[in-house]
């Protein structure tokens, strides 16, 4: 196939997402799914974001296709982030090389605020190799506002608050935000209020999740939803973290401060919650959903932990269980509108 067939294919593949009205920010090329195996380009409205992998030097990124697709698009811009299969490891300074400020293409953009099945996000296209939405986690996304009505949820490593916004707009009683980084949670609480909240600071929670974790479980403290989305790698002052090493530590310490009957929704690394809670003893899990990435697990009686203090009462359940529904790409799209647009108002 040649380059502009391949071109052609791909954008004729994603001619549903263009004719939607309500969603301008979606991957338009994506990998060797496309004939490019290096190369997944990212739309933000007007702007474009290609991420080039390799696995060592730096490759160039192609510029035939990247001027074929701004042409497309009518892209004001055009942002390159390299990532080499090492760069979840580097250094924040290492990292910032990886994701030159100009751009290669077109004027600089500051910001622009992207529609995503409705709701709105702030996109910093200049900033580093991460741009402010993850474009892959958009079902998720969807998924989490279709099952958010009266829950109270918990977003762990929030980063600017996708999740957190996407409960909010479902009609969450409240969606508490945690993440290590002050400007990120700014830039959520930003999100918040191009969405028409008005967000409430100590729901947007700067701290270690694993710290957090403990000393909610240790309170009591619980959530109907608890939403765990980390990197694969990350330093704090506190805690060094890889999804790889600790993932069995964070699924029973995330499982741990989950209501029962209520839900465990897993992102990156959540392949290997299922097997790894089950190992923590929790036995009664329920794998409601399960796709490539998030996982999703209905956490019913008390954690093993619990169980152990507390003298074991099986059976005693802190609250009712409420069946979701089996987290489906399909069907998460499905069920996005017609939600209530409650105010957040606690
Ligand atoms: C991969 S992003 C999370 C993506 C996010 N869930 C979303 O929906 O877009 C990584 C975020 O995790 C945060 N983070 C990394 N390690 C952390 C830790 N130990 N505790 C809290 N936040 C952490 C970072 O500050 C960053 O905002």
């Amino acid at each position: 196939m040649s380059l502009g067939d391949k071109l052609e294919a791909a954008w004729q593949r994603r001619a549903p997402l263009r004719d939607a009205p309500d969603t301008n920010a979606y991957r338009l090329l994506n990998r060797a799914a496309d004939g490019f195996p290096e190369l997944a380009v990212d739309r933000y409205d007007d702007v474009l974001v290609a991420n080039v992998y390799s696995a060592g030097a730096r490759l160039r990124p192609p510029a035939e296709v990247l001027e074929a697709l701004a042409e497309r698009v009518g892209a004001r811009a055009v942002y390159v982030k390299y990532r080499p299969v090492q760069a979840s490891v580097l250094d924040e300074d290492a990292r910032g090389e990886l994701a030159p400020s100009a751009p290669v293409l077109g004027q600089a953009v500051d910001r622009v605020v992207v529609r995503e099945n409705g709701l709105h996000f702030e996109v910093r296209p200049a900033e580093g190799l991460s741009t402010g939405l993850f474009l892959d986690m958009r079902e998720a996304r969807a998924f989490v506002r279709a099952n958010a009505a009266g829950q109270t949820v918990l977003n762990c490593f929030a980063y600017t608050c996708g999740f957190g916004v996407a409960a909010l707009k479902g009609g969450a009683a409240r969606a508490l935000n945690l993440d290590v980084s002050r400007r990120h949670l700014d830039w959520g609480e930003r999100n918040m209020r191009l969405n028409g909240f008005q967000p409430v600071r100590t729901d947007f929670l700067a701290g270690d999740v694993f710290d957090w974790l403990q000393r909610f479980a240790k309170r009591g403290q619980k959530f109907d939803v608890v939403i765990v989305d980390p990197p694969s790698y990350s330093t704090t002052r506190t805690t060094r973290f890889s999804v790889e090493r600790d993932a069995g530590r964070l699924a029973a310490l995330a499982a741990s401060v989950v209501h029962s009957g209520g839900t465990l929704i897993a992102c990156n690394g959540g392949s290997r919650f299922p097997v790894m809670l089950k190992m923590a003893g929790y036995d009664n899990l329920v794998v409601l959903g399960k796709s490539p990435h998030p996982v999703t697990l209905q956490i019913d009686g008390e954690s093993p932990g619990e169980r152990r203090f507390s003298g074991a009462r099986p059976g005693v359940q802190d609250r009712k269980p409420r069946r979701l529904s089996p987290w489906t790409p399909a069907r998460a799209a499905q069920r996005k509108s017609g939600l209530p647009d409650l105010r957040h108002e606690n």
